[in-house]
This record gives structure tokens, sequence and C-alpha cells, in this order.
């Protein structure tokens, strides 16, 4: 096969980035058809995308469609929604589509249709929710379960908060707590504010194997069991698990386990069996209407042509500048206080899937990968990093998330935070020159310019609701696979985990002082550092 680099796709977006490199966007914008061509509008999605504020032309766009074309990302998409094995690492198909395929049409996996088996585990946890909502799911001591702590890490965490902060607005179910750090402080801080009669416990483990979730989960079992006795297990605890043998090894029964599958990544998995904390919150009903919403982006990202498919389009982008401009980071800005969660949920997805260095055929790559993802809410950023994305040396391209409509009108507080959104996204964009700035002292003139030229996009939602959160969540999913495709990436196995794993397992017993140190001269002196001091 042919390098990624030696391809013509390739050598002619290199031709094409000298070009364009320098054009300033105020001169792009001398055609008044930019915002127009450049943007994406879809009803059905409710979703408005203008990419016009990024340092492209016509002819750039056309090159990139064309890499993507000579990657084949639409037959590899084609793949992953027909189960083939495309976690070739695992030998394993990647079906976080088929969880949420509300067309229902069967979905193959070795020859048997995968969808009988979702429906069986969403019909178990709708039942679930239901009674737990509504109280007649009780505690040992027979009172309805006021708080649920999900205890995971990694995607058996950071999707379903995410989701749960997301859709806060819709709550009207148990109030929802998150712990996945192993620092005995996360479970500890929880529930030291809980009441254990009215306290259930979802552990969520794909493996069943992790360590943080095992050990505060067994810190969470003595907790419920010293109150209540063994028994109370049962209605104390849940598991979201591919893991049988693993969740009864630990005392939960296997009717309180909601299965899923090997065929779903963790950090795709919110959509599964994973997603029972945003069920609790907000009702089965809700948690389907998130799923509608992630289908319908599926059915966009694998039937729409390359020239108008968002996640294409966003992921080509995000290629433009990571490979050709040589930009290292890409911020994701959402200015909803409801998608704060949104970059920390996007750095596991991205990072954890395109973070990688071997190509199909096994070699080294000699490109860049994926891009480093950070960001915060919006007006919370422009009050501290801000700066250098507007006037420091790094270039740094974002995407702006709004919603047109919030869930709930308080007073002005929209309009100011999307005139923030709009102006900033301007400001980025075209800069303030020499000559602009005005009323100033001409020593501080150089200090008051702003270059402009920083690429953004504009991602408009059209309210923030199940559906198009659900949207907005595959979008990224599908942009993810796309730079992965076209980088000859295998973006659902996470190898680079495991060393760490490896190497805390093997320091754990030094710290109890039961073994030596067998390490570098640092590592051996921080043990011996920490072991002199440390109170047993
Ligand atoms: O260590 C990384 C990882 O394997 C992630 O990929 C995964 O989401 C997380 O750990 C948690 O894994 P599990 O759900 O099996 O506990």
């Amino acid at each position: 096969m042919t390098k990624l680099t030696d391809k013509i796709e390739w050598q002619n977006l290199l031709n094409n980035v000298s070009q364009v490199k320098n054009s300033s966007l105020r001169e792009l914008f001398k055609d008044s058809q930019r915002a127009e061509k450049f943007t994406v509008k879809n009803d059905n999605l409710k979703l408005y995308i203008d990419y016009s504020k990024n340092i492209i032309t016509d002819e750039s766009m056309k090159l990139l469609i064309d890499l993507a074309k000579s990657c084949d990302v639409n037959s590899y998409a084609k793949k992953m929604f027909t189960g083939e094995k495309i976690n070739w690492t695992e030998n394993r198909p990647v079906l976080h589509t088929a969880i949420r395929n509300r067309s229902n049409a069967p979905v193959y996996v070795d020859g048997v249709d995968v969808m009988p088996q979702i429906n069986a585990v969403f019909a178990k946890m709708k039942d679930f929710t239901e009674k737990l909502r509504s109280g007649e799911r009780v505690g040992a001591t027979g009172l309805k379960i006021a708080d649920v702590v999900n205890i995971g890490i990694g995607g058996s965490d950071l999707g379903p908060k995410m989701v749960c902060e997301a859709l806060q607005f819709y709550a009207d179910g148990p109030k929802l707590h998150f712990v996945s750090n192993v620092d005995g402080a996360d479970i500890d801080e929880t529930i030291k504010q809980l009441d254990p009669a009215t306290t259930l416990f979802i552990v969520a483990s794909k493996t069943f194997t992790t360590q943080e979730t095992l050990t505060n989960a067994n810190t969470a079992k003595n907790w419920i069991v010293d109150k209540f006795g063994t028994e109370s297990v049962a209605k104390h605890f849940i598991a979201l698990s591919t893991n049988k043998t693993a969740v009864e090894e630990f005392g939960i029964d296997s009717n309180n386990m909601f299965e899923f599958w090997d065929f779903v990544g963790g950090r795709y998995s919110l959509w599964s069996a994973i997603g029972m904390p945003i069920a609790c919150l907000v009702g089965f009903d809700k948690f389907e209407e998130l799923l509608a919403g992630a289908h319908e982006m599926d059915k966009h990202f694998l039937n729409e042509p390359y020239e108008t498919n968002i996640p294409v389009k966003l992921a080509l982008l995000d290629i433009w500048y990571n490979n050709f401009f040589g930009y290292e980071t890409h911020a994701v800005f959402p200015y909803s206080y409801y998608l704060s969660k949104l970059p920390s949920y996007l750095q596991q997805a991205d990072m954890e899937s395109n973070g990688k260095s071997t190509n199909r055929d096994g070699e080294k790559v000699d490109y860049q990968t994926g891009s480093i993802i950070w960001g915060e809410p919006g007006t919370n950023g422009q009050h501290s990093f801000y700066q250098l994305v507007h006037q420091g040396t790094k270039i740094i391209p974002a995407d702006f998330i709004g919603l047109v409509n919030p869930p709930k009108k308080v007073g002005d507080h929209h309009e100011k935070l999307m005139a923030n959104f709009f102006a900033q996204t301007e400001a980025l964009a075209f800069g303030l020159t020499h000559d602009e700035v005005i009323d100033t002292e001409e020593g501080l003139i150089s200090y008051k310019t702003f270059d402009g030229n920083r690429p953004t996009n504009s991602i408009l939602i059209d309210e923030l609701t199940p559906y198009t959160l659900g949207v907005l969540i595959a979008m990224y999913e599908h942009k993810i696979f796309t730079e992965g495709v076209i980088w000859g990436l295998d973006s659902f196995d996470q190898w680079g985990v495991q060393l760490g794993k490896v190497l805390a397992g093997r320091i754990l017993p030094e710290l109890s002082g039961d073994k030596n140190s067998m390490h570098d001269s640092s590592t051996n002196a921080l043990i011996r550092e920490y072991n002199s001091k440390h109170k047993k």
C-alpha cells in the first residue's frame, strides 16, 4: 500500500499549504460567498457548522476531500457499521453504532445478529430504572434510593458523567455522584455526605479488573455491609460489565448485572449499559432520545457525500492544521454551562483513540497523529488563558460550541454569553491592525494589535436536548474515526495505557516495605523517600 505521505493527494496538500499558509482571513473573506460556502446546516441534526474562519481555500478543501477519498474513509465506515473486525490488534468488531441502531435492522458478528441481545439489556435497564425512580426498588431498610454513585474510570466514568451534567436540566431522578480516582479522598468525600440506607452504587467496569474501580467498589461495599450485612449488597449494588465471572466473584448477583460486549470500546460505551446513570437521572425515554440523536448522526456520517459530511469535514480540518501547519493542539470551548465536561470527555475519546504511532502495517508513522485536546467553558477561558489564544506565539485551532436557545431563559444571560462567543471568533479571525488601534499612546500600539488568522469552527446547536447531545457526541466520535482511518491507526485499542499499570502493580508491594526496589536510581530514591516518611 502506498505510504500516506507518498500519496499524490498528500503531496498536493503540501503544495497547496505552501500557497495558502500565509493568506489572511481578511483577504479570504473578500469573497462574499465564503461564509455560505463553508457552512453546513442540517435541520434534521439541528446543527449549523460554520468553518469559514479557517485558513483554507476552495482548492484546499477539495484536496482534503481527495485525501479522504483516497483513504477510503467511507468503506471503512461501512466495515465498522457492519461488524467487520476493524479493531485488528484485538481482533474485534467496533459496534457502538449497533447499540444505538434505532432501526433495529440486524447487525451481524460472526454470523449472529447482535440486536436481540442489545434490546434485551435495554429492556432490563428500562425496567430497573423505572422501578428505581418510582421507589418500587428500595434499599435494605425499605427506603427509596435518593443517591446513586457511579464507580468507574475512563470510559466507564467520563461519558456518563459528561452526559449527566449536560442533561442536568432534565433531571428528575435520584442525585448522581461519580467516583473514579483511586485517591481515597474521592470515595470518602462522596460517601460522607450520603445515607447508606438510601444509596445505590453502580460498579461500572467493562473488564471488571480495573484497580481504581475495584478498590473504590470494595470500600463502598464495606461501608454498606458494615451497616446492613452481606445480604444488603443485592439491594445496594449493581454492575455494568462484560465480565460476569468477575462481577459474581465481587459479590454482585448476575441478576443485578447489566451486560455489554467486547464489541463496544470503553470510551464509546456511554450508549450501552454504561449509560445506566443517565437513565437513572433523566429516565429511560430520554436515554433513548440520546441514542436516537446519535443514530441520526450515524446515518449522516454513513450516507452523506464527503462534501457535506460534518464529521469528515471536521476531521479534515484537524488534519490540515495537525499535519500541514504543524499545530499541535486543538481546543474545545463550549459556550454552555451544561457542556462543561465535554472537553475532558473528548480528551479520552480522541487521545486514547488516535494517540498512536504504529500504522496498519505495523510500521512507525512518519507524520503527526492525534492532536492534544484541551478546553474549558468559553467565558471562563476568556478570563484565564484566552490571552495566549489571541496573542501568543502558538496557534490553537478551536471549536466554539453554543446553543441557539438555552434550556431555560434567565434574564439576558444567554444573549451576553453568545455575544461573547461571536465576538471571540470574530476577534480571533480578523484581529486588530496597527491602524485600527485607537486612543492609545504610540508606544503601546504594538501591544494592542492582534494578528488574527486564528482558526475556529463555530458549532451552533438549536437547543440542548438528549437528541442533540447524541448528535454532538456521535459527530465527534466519527470525526475521530475519520482521522484514524486517514492516519492508518487502530483507533479502538489502547496499548499505551498498559505499561504504567504493570509498573504500578510491581511497585505497590514495595510501598508496604515487603520488597526491595529494583528500578532506576530516580525511582528507587523516590520510593525510599516515600517509605522513610510515610506513616503506616
Ligand atoms: O486504562 C484505560 C482503560 O482501559 C480505558 O480504555 C477504559 O475506558 C478504562 O480503562 C476503564 O476500563 P474498565 O471499564 O474496564 O474498568
